[in-house]
């Protein structure tokens, strides 16, 4: 049996009489970018979010810079966000022109609050943690420091879609939420495509017209803006999928537990996002081991595929090498980055697959 890291062909053949009418719909409607498929998809994931406004867009990377610049984000302001997180929020936050800085992470591979109020200076314009691995970051926390100073929050969820905090789901905690549906998401577009949610009509309205020229009317733009339009196709994808996401996240949860019960292994350490009133969505199931790449290569030759999120902080990338950050400044980072590694979880792994992946697991000797 080979098990590969994540096969999204399984989750499309269970639904491909569905899917095909579905394009088939959207392609004889003759309607293709910003229509009714947007609207309804909009309305349903708003819904979902539990907030009044959500705006389809291109891409999560362009939730996140739609939704700062919302913000009145721009070049010379710094904006707060996590040391450990995909490369498309520290790029986001570049395409404004602002200046990202970083905070170290907690236990849970989120922004650690403790390093936060030091990280804020008087360019600070917004703080934006990351519900990393689809587990939220300690938004209780996060929230009344960005209270205290007065700063507007930009959550990035763009894995943690129906992510909790006690009642509350994640995206309703910021001003701004900003979610990505590139394909491998949990909530995954055929292509790619994003949405920001909001409980500001203001804010939503500004990022409607920043995502089509700026245009308060058609021709009439009032400031600049880009193309980050959704198309119908997607929309209507996604409000499709979205209606399979609660089933499909519930399976993610019933696996991440079955290997947190059988995995025993000393040699491997499994996440702690476990913890209290925050509840992931297990986007990712990430633990640490000493030697990781004896680790991989004991699961390739168990045919297990693996993944890291990720190996680099964007610190430490030669692209934003200008920022000069000193990797000493982060410990936990630095301690965590080269020890982490992912192992499947996507909710078409079969039974006899999520055993043979926790007997790999239980099997490696370092
Ligand atoms: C944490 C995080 N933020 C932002 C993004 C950007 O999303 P997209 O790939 O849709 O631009 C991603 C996904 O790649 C992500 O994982």
């Amino acid at each position: 049996m080979s098990i590969p890291f994540n096969d999204l062909s399984r989750a499309a053949l269970e639904s491909a009489e569905d899917l095909k009418a579905i394009v088939e719909r959207v392609i004889l409607s003759g309607r293709y970018v910003l229509d009714s498929e947007v609207a309804a998809f909009e309305k349903a994931f708003a819904s979902f979010v539990g907030v009044p406004y959500a705006v389809g867009v291109n891409s999560g990377t362009d939730a996140i810079f739609l939704g700062l610049r919302a913000l009145d984000i721009k070049s010379g302001d710094e904006v707060v966000t996590v040391a450990n997180t995909a490369t498309a929020t520290i790029a986001a936050i570049r395409m404004t022109g602002a200046t990202p800085v970083f905070t170290d992470i907690d236990t849970s591979y989120t922004m650690d609050p403790n390093d936060l109020e030091r990280r804020i200076t008087p360019k600070t314009k917004a703080i934006l943690p990351v519900h990393l691995y689809g587990f939220p970051a300690d938004m209780h926390r996060i929230s009344s420091i960005a209270k205290k100073r007065g700063l507007p929050i930009l959550e990035d969820a763009a894995q943690a879609h129906g992510a909790t905090i006690g009642e509350r789901t994640v995206g309703r905690w910021g001003d701004i939420a900003a979610y990505s549906f590139y394909p491998t998401k949990n909530l995954g577009a055929l292509g790619d495509a994003g949405a920001i949610a909001t409980n500001n009509e203001h804010l939503a309205e500004r990022m409607r017209r920043l995502r089509a020229y700026g245009e308060k009317a058609r021709y009439e733009s009032v400031e600049e803006g880009v193309n980050s339009r959704l198309d119908e196709l997607q929309a209507a994808i996604l409000t499709y999928s979205l209606s399979r996401l609660p089933v499909r996240n519930a399976r993610r949860r019933q696996i991440a537990e079955q290997y947190l019960m059988s995995i025993d292994n000393p040699a491997v350490t499994l996440p702690k996002q476990t913890e209290g009133e925050r509840k992931g969505v297990w986007h990712l199931f990430v633990v640490e081991v000493d030697y990781r790449e004896h680790f991989i290569e004991h699961m390739t030759q168990e045919k297990i595929g693996t993944a890291i999120h990720y190996p680099m902080p964007a610190y430490r990338q030669k692209a934003y090498s200008f920022l000069n950050v000193n990797p000493a400044d982060y410990p936990v980072t630095e301690r965590t980055a080269p020890r982490i590694v992912s192992i499947p979880l996507f909710p078409e792994l079969k039974d006899e697959e999520v055993d043979a992946i926790i007997a790999a697991v239980n099997s490696y000797v370092r």
